[in-house]
């Protein structure tokens, strides 16, 4: 097909790395307009959770199509809102103890960012954020100023403000624990570092090639935030919704964020819609101070409904993302021991994990060979260097197996072609040498 040539703007970026015309899909699989069969490891960067065209939340869209239940409501009250707040308040909230405000914000991650980021500098009246190295969240100018990868923050074509740059968990090398910079910069009158009204961080990093924080680091960085009284949002965009085992990422590590912003697989279907979640304390919006017309997508609150009630009512579906997550870390594990010379590593956890191969031509190389034999798999990390497994949480145990086999002989296939895979660069040992 010509028209996308033609007519679409050259910014696309999954279309290159899978230039097929897409037709069809069923939960983690992908049909070409060729009828060709793709395993979907991408799962819409996040977003389909439950797959695609998921069955239970299909025949609750039909059925409330069918009867002209409301489609777009701005944000006034619908009953497809209310039954789901009641379904989020009472099968989310109050079983984890949780008790927050729910903002519906415009229906993008970035929204529902920048909605978190204003409200924090207005409850504070300070204004810069704390974000981190390698951390992504969105591509608007405000949620730009917090993201770290230079492609994206190039693009602003202005200079983006409001922010202070930390770096993550493991950027200064694992004995490193860098939250107590933050803590003597916050401490410290002269360090630079304006009072901020929040820190924002996601409990892996999904675009910043799936670096998970330690429990004891997250822990530790809540603890600074309260002590220097600085709000903590939890971004939990990509890493909620299940992907690491539990509904939010941050459960199994006992934090309590003030904000938390939620977007992609909330809506269940892949349906647009964000929310953010805050202290009740916090909600000091004005009406319509944040407001945007896509605020009331109530197909989506149909499906999420249906997500909650049918994943989310006990602790089944956590329990069986938890073991397809020990099965993911096992192959992975057994891979990079098996391939790469002992210079690939894994990362993340949960359903949420990768590769990290080191070279970002290395990693295409891998996901173009996994395409050609039917699987769908993309890069993240600032140089694209890992491999991201982000299948659908609801995957069969058989598609499964042969995803990961089909990425295993890939990279056996692309190692096999290499006279040498590269060691990853210790920057540290790298600048004694230089020093030296
Ligand atoms: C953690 C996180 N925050 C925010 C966003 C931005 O979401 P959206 O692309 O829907 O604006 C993303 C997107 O990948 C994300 O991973």
């Amino acid at each position: 097909m010509k028209i996308f040539e033609e007519i679409e703007s050259d910014v696309q970026s999954y279309a290159r790395a899978f230039p097929r015309v897409f037709h069809k899909a069923r939960n983690e699989f992908l049909y070409d307009e060729e009828g060709n069969e793709y395993l979907d490891f991408l799962s819409g960067a996040g977003t389909l959770n439950y797959g695609h065209n998921n069955p239970i939340f299909k025949e609750k869209l039909l059925d409330y199509i069918a009867n002209d239940g409301i489609t777009h409501g701005l944000d006034m009250h619908t009953r497809a809102k209310g039954e789901f707040l009641e379904a989020f308040n009472e099968k989310i909230l109050k079983p984890r103890n949780m008790e927050y405000i729910v903002q519906f914000t415009g229906p993008t991650g970035t929204n529902a960012v920048e909605a978190a980021m204003k409200v924090a500098r207005n409850v504070t009246g300070q204004q810069n954020i704390v974000t981190f190295t390698n951390g992504f969240h969105g591509v608007s100018l405000g949620s730009l100023a917090v993201t770290g990868n230079s492609h994206h923050r190039d693009a602003a074509g202005v200079s983006l403000t409001g922010s202070h740059r930390m770096p993550y968990d493991g950027y200064l090398g694992d004995d490193i624990d860098t939250t107590a910079f933050l803590d003597k910069v916050l401490t410290d009158s002269s360090s630079g570092i304006n009072s901020p009204a929040a820190v924002i961080v996601e409990t892996v990093q999904g675009e910043g090639g799936i670096n998970a924080a330690s429990f004891e680091w997250l822990r530790n960085l809540q603890s600074v935030c309260r002590k220097h009284h600085v709000l903590l949002i939890v971004d939990d965009i990509q890493a909620g919704c299940g992907r690491t085992g539990n509904y939010f990422s941050f459960e199994e590590v006992g934090i309590e964020p003030d904000i938390i912003t939620l977007s992609k697989s909330l809506g269940g279907y892949g349906l647009p819609f964000a929310v953010v979640l805050m202290k009740p304390e916090l909600d000091q919006w004005k009406p319509g101070e944040h407001n945007g017309t896509f605020r009331g997508n109530n197909f989506a609150f149909v499906t999420a409904k249906a997500a909650i009630d049918h994943y989310w009512a006990d602790d089944k579906f956590s329990t069986e993302i938890k073991r397809k997550g020990d099965y993911i870390s096992q192959r992975l594990a057994n891979i990079v021991e098996n391939y790469g010379e002992g210079n690939f590593t894994t990362r993340g956890r949960g359903m949420f994990q990768g590769i990290n191969c080191v070279n970002g031509e290395l990693a295409g190389q891998i996901t173009l060979r996994a395409f050609k034999n039917g699987l769908i798999i993309e890069t993240s990390g600032a140089d694209d260097h890992v491999v991201k497994f982000l299948c659908p949480l609801t995957i069969g145990d058989k598609s499964l197996k042969k995803g990961v086999d089909i990425v295993e002989a890939a990279i056996r296939d692309v190692c096999a072609g290499q006279s040498s895979i590269p060691e990853e660069v210790d920057y540290f040992d790298e600048q004694q040498i230089v020093d030296a």
